[in-house]
């Protein structure tokens, strides 16, 4: 591998946006090439930031012999692109969620362990500002035992015409969507998840899959949480909250902060404000030290795989629908 990274894009469609800004500002990094099954799209991208164009991403990786590449298509593609690109000795980022069913995720893990190559799953609110901050005081200490966690990642989207309206594409709506990255910043906060109830449902859009989800967590810390996520609901809801039994943590802005921290019995919200900053570019910045070897993954295969057994036991308990009431 020389100095210079060649880096290739695979999927150019909504998030890859990040990813070619990300490549493309990072210093000893080369944007080389990006490949989508719509050559239209591929040839428009390759022009629009000057790098080669391919309709077919394994023609990519023999033509181009990328040393990483980003996987952005939807998530029932991932094994496939993952497993033969860490074959091949390439590192990769794989968007979230790590696949679109278990045996997939667990293929992944697996081929991740076997091959001298790098595997991110980009759960790229680890490096959220305003999460990095909670963490901080988290690791002070400053709540004591946590008892009570609460978030929520909702808002409208129209997901009807999109990959995540499709079962066997994405392998769930919001809960896999946006609840495994409610999961994933709930196992980077407080630890693994040890059991989980849950409510999914199709409620207004019209899709095969779940457009609004209610998670309930124990942790292995013996936290309870709740986690509430959808794309119907008629305006952003975000809402963040940790109860301790020192204290509690609030995040009222979840993109500017501050974070605000209630100590026990003295009715003030102390502030402590979020040094600015942007998700991807810190998932970047440590995805390429990884490669050099110069820093641990952040987001793992394994991590991601402790995210997708969640949010599967969380679609088995939802189909299980609980205690009726007579
Ligand atoms: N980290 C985040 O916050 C975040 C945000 C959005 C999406 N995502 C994830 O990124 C992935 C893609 O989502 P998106 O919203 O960008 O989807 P998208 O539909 O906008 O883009 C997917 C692209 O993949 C292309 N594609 C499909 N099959 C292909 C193939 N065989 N070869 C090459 N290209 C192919 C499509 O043509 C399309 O351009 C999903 O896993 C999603 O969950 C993550």
């Amino acid at each position: 591998m020389s100095d210079t990274l060649k880096a290739g894009v695979i999927g150019l469609g909504g998030i890859s946006a990040q990813h070619i800004s990300n490549y493309r500002k990072a210093e000893g990094v080369e944007l080389a090439a990006g490949a989508d099954i719509d050559k239209a799209a591929a040839d428009a991208t390759a022009a629009k930031y000057g790098f080669k164009g391919f309709d077919d991403w394994r023609k990519m990786l023999d033509e181009v012999e990328p040393d990483v590449v980003s996987i952005c298509t939807p998530p029932f593609l991932h094994r496939e692109m993952a497993v033969e690109c860490l074959r091949r000795g390439i590192h990769v980022m794989c968007e979230k969620p790590i696949a679109s069913t278990m045996e997939d995720a667990e293929a992944m893990a697996a081929a991740a362990g076997e091959h001298d190559a790098q595997l991110m799953v980009a759960y790229c609110h680890r490096w959220h500002p305003t999460i990095k901050k909670v963490k901080q005081l988290l690791d002070a200490d400053v709540l004591g035992k946590p008892l009570f966690y609460r978030c929520a990642f909702a808002g409208w989207v129209e997901f009807a015409d999109n990959h995540r309206a499709s079962k066997m594409q994405a392998g769930g709506g919001a809960l896999m969507d946006n609840g495994s990255h409610a999961t994933d910043i709930y196992q980077f906060l407080m630890g693994k998840v040890s059991n989980v109830s849950c409510r999914a449902g199709t409620l207004l859009q019209s899709m095969e899959t779940d457009d609004v989800a209610v998670m309930i967590f124990e942790g292995e810390n013996g936290c309870f949480g709740e986690v509430l996520v959808g794309y119907s609901l008629p305006g952003d809801h975000t809402e963040f909250k940790i109860v301790g039994e020192k204290g509690v943590i609030k995040i009222e802005d979840y993109f500017s902060g501050p974070v605000l921290f209630q100590p026990k019995g003295t009715g003030e919200w102390l502030a402590h404000e979020v040094t600015p900053g942007d998700r991807f570019e810190g998932e970047f910045g440590n995805f390429l030290a990884a490669v050099r070897g110069e820093a641990e993954l952040l987001s793992t295969a394994e991590t991601a795989l402790h995210v997708h057994k969640v949010i599967a036991a969380a679609y088995a308990d939802a189909q299980a629908k609980g205690q009726s009431v007579e």
